[in-house]
């Protein structure tokens, strides 16, 4: 989605701003653009296409100011053209502002300055704003702070704002609702972006606003932050722990390719501290804190979107088998919109990687307004969700830039299973040698992802195979049917060819149509307990001339002699094989894409943090 950059202070602004939009590029975005204070003037300059195509276009204009905002923009209301791009200017010229997010009553609001005799270069919402608070601050003779403050009053819907003056060089004004805004804390300057990766290289000290939240930002001055109703905040200053080689390719082509690398690294970072198979325990604090609400849900209710929701189901599965409790997955953005029943006492828990997805955040504020009691499992620390939640656990993957989610899924589904057993053990709810079973397999992701990693080469072959299918079947069972979902929209969403993820058995009550030797399958089919009857369902497939990947445990020979092409993974305990079989999966949709000469990391149309609904 959108991404603000903004600088105030003693250096030149220009190598800050564009440094931190291409941190934001893997957010997604179809235009990017410029403003600086110089000589009393702003300058804004912005383009449809790439922040490279920004560069350019600068090349021989008037970078100089010490103070600046820019953004790139992930299209809603008009087309990616460069008039809709921001910065937008007042009509004066002597404001301009960026903004993620939505203005809902913008038409309202516009036709009302339209009739003060405001002039629109945009169809934007934005532009709309930009206005406002020039038409307030002229009309009241107030300040700028003064003439935000009172126009997002006016304003219904989301927003993050940076604004500057032409005629005041030495300040910003930002603001934040519903849409994630941080301010970074240098010494005499200051950092503002969508998220903490402009800003770490200059400062581990930063400030989340919060909704409604409106900071003055002076170089020479401590920050201010007051609330809409002149309130004044108290100052939350947290230290980041993260570094710059995190958000960096590391020598790998594309960020997928690393992230998908990185797995049996990031999942050592995910149990570390939260597993002690010598003292057989798994310790998750967020449950244990709260052991009276958690252990005494009545049901819980998981909300979440995309690949966060495929690892939902997963979770499904395995509370409901180790602890005994129901639990309902939902569609964030369908739950929020029709009245759910949510009793006291029902525990909520919302998965998101981003923690700034607005449907699932939405959800989560349903859910605290019934009474539920919300436990987040989320990666950006210090994000919006895990801020709104009860209490809750971080997967600790480490920043995933590459659009397509891959190490937060295996994260997603390695906290599920250790918030199942942490529950199931205190509920008593789990067989002892079964929870060892586990405990050992956890240990042993790492080296079972690293093994399956070795796969790269051959799955590279194979996609060779396959890049110019047009459509794409994947199947699975039990724990593993969220996993077949995964690997469709894996493949979809980074080479646009079509696929469709079922549960195997579903086959026959309708896609089974679709089966003839244009129609590959890759079906998940390792050695778990439901084995057999996905033996009988790939019988089916090649009854009917299909073609057939299969994924297969270890020493399988039912399957891979049925079967036009196997990938074989390590054995592990069913529960845990999604972390495990998704790797192959991961790899294969990537090297499709690749075959196909697709942007991996930024696909078309898609946004890594999905801020709007
Ligand atoms: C798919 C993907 C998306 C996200 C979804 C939710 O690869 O990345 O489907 O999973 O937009 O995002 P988060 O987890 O940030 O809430």
């Amino acid at each position: 989605m959108c991404g603000i950059v903004a600088y105030i202070g003693h250096r030149e602004a220009y190598p800050i701003l564009i440094k931190g939009l291409h941190r934001l590029e893997y957010r997604g975005y179809d235009s990017a653009g410029i403003a600086l204070i110089d000589d009393n003037e702003i300058n804004v300059y912005k383009t449809k296409g790439k922040v490279r195509d920004l560069e350019h276009f600068t090349e021989s204009k008037n970078i100089n100011g010490k103070i600046g905002i820019a953004h790139t923009r992930w299209a809603t209301h008009g087309e990616p053209n460069n008039a809709n791009a921001h910065p937008h200017y007042s009509e004066t010229a002597s404001l301009a502002l960026v903004h993620n997010g939505i203005i809902e009553n913008y038409t309202l609001l516009k036709k009302a300055l339209q009739e003060h005799g405001y002039n629109f270069k945009s169809d934007t919402d934005t532009e709309v704003l930009v206005q406002l608070i020039e038409y307030i601050k002229t009309s009241n003779n107030c300040s700028l702070f003064e003439a935000v403050q009172s126009a997002l009053k006016q304003v219904i819907g989301a927003y993050a704002i940076a604004v500057i003056d032409k005629n005041n060089k030495e300040e910003i004004v930002a603001a934040r609702k519903s849409s994630p805004l941080v301010v970074g804390l240098g010494k005499e300057e200051y950092f503002v972006a969508s998220d903490v990766t402009p800003i770490i290289e200059y400062t581990n000290k930063v400030v989340y606003l919060n909704d409604e939240e409106v900071v003055l930002l002076r170089p020479k001055e401590q920050i201010n932050i007051v609330n809409l109703n002149n309130t004044i905040t108290k100052v939350d200053v947290k230290s980041l722990n993260m570094s710059i080689s995190q958000l960096e390719k590391g020598g790998y082509p594309h960020f997928m390719l690393k992230e998908i690398n990185e797995q049996p690294k990031t999942i050592i970072d995910c149990i570390r501290g939260r597993i002690n198979v010598e003292a057989t325990n798994v310790i998750l604090s967020g449950v244990i804190d709260h052991k009276d609400k958690i252990l005494n849900a009545g049901r819980i209710i998981i909300v979440a979107c995309g690949t966060s929701w495929h690892a939902a189901l997963i979770g499904k599965h395995l509370i409901e088998e180790f602890c005994k409790i129901p639990v309902e997955v939902e569609y964030a953005s369908e739950f929020r919109y029709r009245n759910p029943v949510i009793n006291k006492g029902d525990l909520m828990i919302a998965i998101s990687q981003s923690g700034e997805t607005a449907d699932t955040l939405a959800a989560v504020q349903l859910g605290k307004e019934k009474g539920a009691f919300i436990y987040g499992i989320c990666n950006v620390v210090g994000s919006s969700i895990p801020r709104a939640t009860h209490t809750g656990t971080y997967i600790h993957v480490g920043p995933e830039i590459g659009v397509a989610s891959t190490k937060a899924f295996t994260g997603q589904v390695t906290v599920l299973t250790m918030l199942a057993m942490t529950i199931a053990k205190e509920k008593k709810s789990i067989a002892k040698e079964r929870f060892l079973s586990i405990l050992k397999s956890l240990k042993s992701l790492p080296e079972l992802m690293e093994e399956v990693l070795m796969l790269d080469e051959r799955i590279k072959d194979l996609s060779k195979i396959f890049t110019y299918a047009h459509n794409f079947l994947y199947l699975g069972r039990g724990y593993n049917y969220p996993l077949a979902l995964e690997g469709a929209l894996k493949l979809k969403e980074i080479s646009y060819i079509h696929a469709e993820g079922y549960p195997a058995a579903e086959m026959k009550h309708g896609p089974i149509a679709l089966i003839d030797n244009e129609m590959p399958t890759f079906v998940i089919a390792t050695t778990d307990s439901i084995y057999e009857k996905t033996v009988s369902n790939i019988q089916e497939i090649k009854a009917r001339g299909g073609k057939v990947i299969a994924l297969v445990t270890k020493g399988d020979k039912i399957v891979s002699s049925m079967a036009d092409f196997s990938l074989e993974i390590p054995d592990v305990d069913e529960c845990l094989s999604p972390v495990v079989a998704c790797i192959p999966l991961q790899l294969f949709a990537y090297h499709i894409a690749i075959n196909k000469g697709r942007n991996v990391d930024q696909p078309r149309n898609l946004a890594k943090s999905v801020t709007v609904e």
